[in-house]
Formats: structure tokens, sequence, C-alpha cells
């Protein structure tokens, strides 16, 4: 990515999101082994905490039972630490990319007291291993339902383990790591329906002594969803359990959920000041929760890397962060700083 980066922004004195935001809450951006190279220059001078895209990830670090895998984490905890970032480990506990073995004994399904012998030995490797030097653990993954259950019951957790291994992961991670602020972390988590869900878990956690530090909002949008005051409400609905709130992967897509039709040829002037002015506004939200907001992360740095060039419609190019392919701000990234403005 670009060379020029140097030349454009973030010289003395000049704006940038961690000096805009920094002393209200942490910029973090997620990053993967490749961008955390094509992007340093960038990621240095924007942004004050990484989040792993994936390679913290069970399956990536624990590919079979008997080898873990830390060579990529190892890198991005020594590339943080000289660079003064701190480090949101994403995930300990999730029901997607997790090595298959984890839930099964030879041919048969793993016994609930297999899974929970299992879960801790992981929980205290990872989170062990690292003891002390990531600041922010998603302890839990995406548990709850979006439909008209409770818990997600699909999830092999859930499956083999029934709703206790939730509590369990974070008695294990605040073992293994007694100062990082342990998270549960979710999507839909502003929908009033769903937040209720995750505010009642965190309730009944917190009533049981669970270490739970803080709810992550993941924050996959676009430009018309969610509404800026169900973002507001669950803000303030985690903040008065007396819980830290995080948005934990911010990304602003140009489409609506599955939308197929109209695909974008690129992203034209008109369709990328529409996503400024929504970019401003949550940002200008954020600014003024600042209280309750300990990190605010894009899903991603620039637009030539982003997950949802795939998903939820496999190769339907997007454009939802902050940075265009090259590296350059955005529209969106000049409204991001003014938000700032809102800072009480
Ligand atoms: C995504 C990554 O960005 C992709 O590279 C990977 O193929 C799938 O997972 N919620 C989460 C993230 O908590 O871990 C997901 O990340 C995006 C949705």
């Amino acid at each position: 990515m670009g060379t020029a980066l140097s030349a454009c922004g973030g010289g003395k004195g000049e704006p940038t999101l961690k000096r805009a935001y920094g002393e209200t809450f942490y910029v973090g951006a997620a990053v993967s082994p490749e961008t955390l190279v094509s992007d340093g220059e960038l990621i240095l001078r924007e942004f004050g905490g990484l989040t792993p895209e994936n390679i913290m990830k069970p399956g990536p670090i624990h590919p079979v039972e008997s080898r873990y895998d830390f060579r990529e984490a190892d890198r991005l905890l020594d590339f943080a630490e000289e660079n003064g970032l701190l480090v949101h480990g994403h995930t300990l506990v999730w029901h997607n990319q997790t090595g298959a073995w984890m839930f099964r004994d030879g041919a048969e399904r793993a016994s609930s007291a297999l899974l929970d012998r299992r879960l801790e030995e992981h929980i205290s490797s990872v989170a062990g291993r690292y003891r002390g030097r990531i600041a922010y653990w998603d302890v839990v993954n995406e548990a709850l339902s979006d439909g008209p259950g409770f818990y997600r019951e699909d999830s092999p957790w859930y499956e083999i383990m029934g709703p206790e291994y939730i509590e369990k992961a974070f008695r294990y991670a605040h073992t293994a790591d007694p100062e990082a602020r342990l998270y549960y972390n979710d999507y839909n988590a502003v929908d009033p329906v769903k937040r209720e869900k995750i505010y009642t878990l965190a309730s009944e956690l917190l009533e049981k002594g669970v270490p739970l530090h803080g709810i992550g909002i993941q924050g996959h949008w676009s430009l018309e969803w969610p509404p800026l005051a169900d973002v507001e409400a669950a803000i303030d609905r985690y903040a008065s359990l007396g819980l830290e709130v995080q948005i934990t992967e911010l990304d602003i897509s140009v489409y609506e959920f599955r939308e197929r039709e109209a695909l974008y040829d690129g992203p034209s002037r008109e369709l990328m000041e529409r996503q400024a002015r929504r970019y401003g506004d949550l940002y200008a939200l954020f600014a003024r929760k600042g209280d309750a907001l300990a990190g605010v992360t894009t899903w991603g740095v620039a637009d030539d890397h982003t997950w949802l060039d795939n998903f939820p419609v496999k190769n339907r190019k997007n454009w939802p962060l902050l940075f265009d392919g090259e590296g350059e701000p955005k529209p969106a990234y000049y409204a991001a700083l003014e938000g700032a403005k809102e800072i009480p």
C-alpha cells in the first residue's frame, strides 16, 4: 500500500483518529498478518489498538488437540508491544472457526465432561500464554439466538455442555489472565430484542459473580441500519450494569444485508458521501458516549481487505471502512474525525 502515506496526514499537530479520540476511548482496527505489514505505517499513525481478525480464533490457534500454532499471534503481540498498541484478543470460545476435533471423541460426540476439560485447557493455554499482555479478551462470541429462543441452541458448545459453558469460559479466562478485561461479544447487539437477551445474560452472570467486565457490540452495520437511537439505547443499557462497552467490529456496508441487485461498479462520490454522513453521525454519538465506551474498533483498516467482499454474498465488492484501497482517507474518515467535536 501507498508509500505516500507518511506524506498525507498525521504530521505534527495534524489530527488523526488516535489523537482525536485517544483520551476518550481507544481506536482499534482488526488486522491480518498481511495488513499488519502492508498497512503498518497507517496503523501506527491512526490506531491505538489491534484485534487479530482470525489468528487467535480457536481453529487457527489450536488446529488439532495436541498442537497449538502461536506463531502469528506471537508476531502480532510483539508488533503491538514494540509500538505501544493495546491488543483486544478475539476470541476464546465461538461456534465458528473451531476445529471439528474439539467436539469429537473418536467417532462419537465428545461428552460434556471431556468438552469442559478441553475448554479449560484451551483457555488456560491461550489466555495463559499471553497473560498480562492482552488488555481485552472476547471470551465468548455470539452465544445468543437471533430467533425466538434465548441461547444459540445449534452451537456445539450449547448442545454438549448446555449454557454453563459460558460462565465456565469466563472463570477459566480470569484464572488464566486475572488482569485482562473480559468481554461478551455479539452482533445485532443493538437490536432491542437481542439487546435484552444480552442484558439478561450479563445480569445473570454478574449476579453469580462471574468475571464479566464488558460487552462488545460488533457493529456490522449499513448505510440505513440500525437507527442511531438503538445504538445509543444499547450502549446505555449495558453501561447501566456497570459494564464497559466497546464497538468491536465496526464496518458500514454500502449494501443492505443480502441485497444482490443494484451492485455498485465502484465507490462513487455520492455513495461515499452518504457513508461519510453515517460514519459522522456514529462517531459523534460515540464521542458523546465516551464515558461508557472503552474502545471503537473497525473490522479492518482499508477497503482493499474486508470480509464484506464475501459476506453475506460472495464476490460482492464492498467499501465499508475509513480508508480506501490505497490507504488514503475517505470522506468517512474526515466525518469520523469531525465527530470528536462532540466530546464533552
Ligand atoms: C470474520 C473474518 O473477518 C473473516 O476473515 C473470516 O473468514 C470469518 O470471520 N463476527 C466476528 C468475526 O466475531 O470473528 C468475524 O470475522 C466477523 C463476524
